[in-house]
């Protein structure tokens, strides 16, 4: 497959990992579609299901559904909104644009998708209920999509990033909690989001023909202690 035919699709790529990924399948060749979210806000059904109708027969070969939040909060105190804004961003709207924009692989017989997870899929801190379980829910949702498009040769994985250098990260915890992260992490350092682009960028390229429905994990060893 040439990449000079192949279209990529990135949720949440204005900034993060994300923005990393971008310019990573840039440099692989591939031409990147990075929706801002006043095309696509994955928080609202109605704009998710508009920006499927409008995109279903564009020649999209690669899906990177990245974009994620995270409202962290004891679960007695979370809010309802906060809940179900949580899985419908980090859920809800992958499972839509995976069901609504894979027409043209399955056509092409070709395609990758990966749904950026969290180490927080497998293992948990307190205020990470919405979150964990969202992210849980990516996993599962990646694995059925593996054995349901295995046959159009359509290779679904999840990654799962451990503690990652962004704003996301800075955002929700402390400059002493990153202290403590850093301590808790083999390696000795959080990852630089290029190290998770270079996976996907592993994941989605021909290099990978026979990795369906797994969840790659890259941690620095953080789940292993
Ligand atoms: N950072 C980490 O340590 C870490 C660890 C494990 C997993 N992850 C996962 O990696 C992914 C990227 O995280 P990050 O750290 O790069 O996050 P980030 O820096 O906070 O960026 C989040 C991205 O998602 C987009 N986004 C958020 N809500 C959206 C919505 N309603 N509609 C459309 N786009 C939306 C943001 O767009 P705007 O610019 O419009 O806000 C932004 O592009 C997420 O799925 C996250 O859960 C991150």
């Amino acid at each position: 497959m040439e990449h000079c035919e192949l279209l990529a699709l990135v949720t949440g790529g204005s900034r993060g990992i994300g923005r990393i990924i971008c310019e990573q399948l840039q440099k692989d060749g591939y031409q990147v579609l990075a929706p801002s979210r006043s095309e696509l806000d994955l928080a609202n059904i109605e704009t998710v299901k508009n920006y499927i109708s409008k995109n279903k027969n564009r020649p999209i070969s690669i899906l990177i559904n990245n974009a994620g939040i995270n409202f962290p909060a004891p679960i007695e105190n979370i809010l309802l909104d906060q809940w179900q804004s949580t899985l419908q961003v980090n859920l809800t709207s992958p499972f839509m644009l995976i069901q609504g924009l894979t027409q043209h692989m399955k056509k092409q017989r070709y395609g990758r998708i990966v749904n950026i997870s969290s180490v927080f899929s497998f293992v948990t801190r307190e205020n990470r209920a919405a979150y964990s379980a969202a992210k849980s829910g990516l996993n599962g949702l990646t694995r059925t999509a593996a054995v349901e498009f295995g046959p159009y040769n359509i290779l679904v994985n999840s990654v799962c990033p451990g503690y990652i250098d962004t704003a996301l990260t800075r955002q929700n915890n402390s400059p002493e909690q990153i202290k403590t992260i850093i301590e808790s992490i083999p390696l000795g350092r959080m990852a630089d989001a290029v190290e998770i682009a270079e996976l996907v960028s592993f994941l989605t390229s021909d290099k990978n023909s026979y990795i369906t429905g797994h969840t790659v994990v890259a941690d620095g060893g953080f789940t292993c202690k």
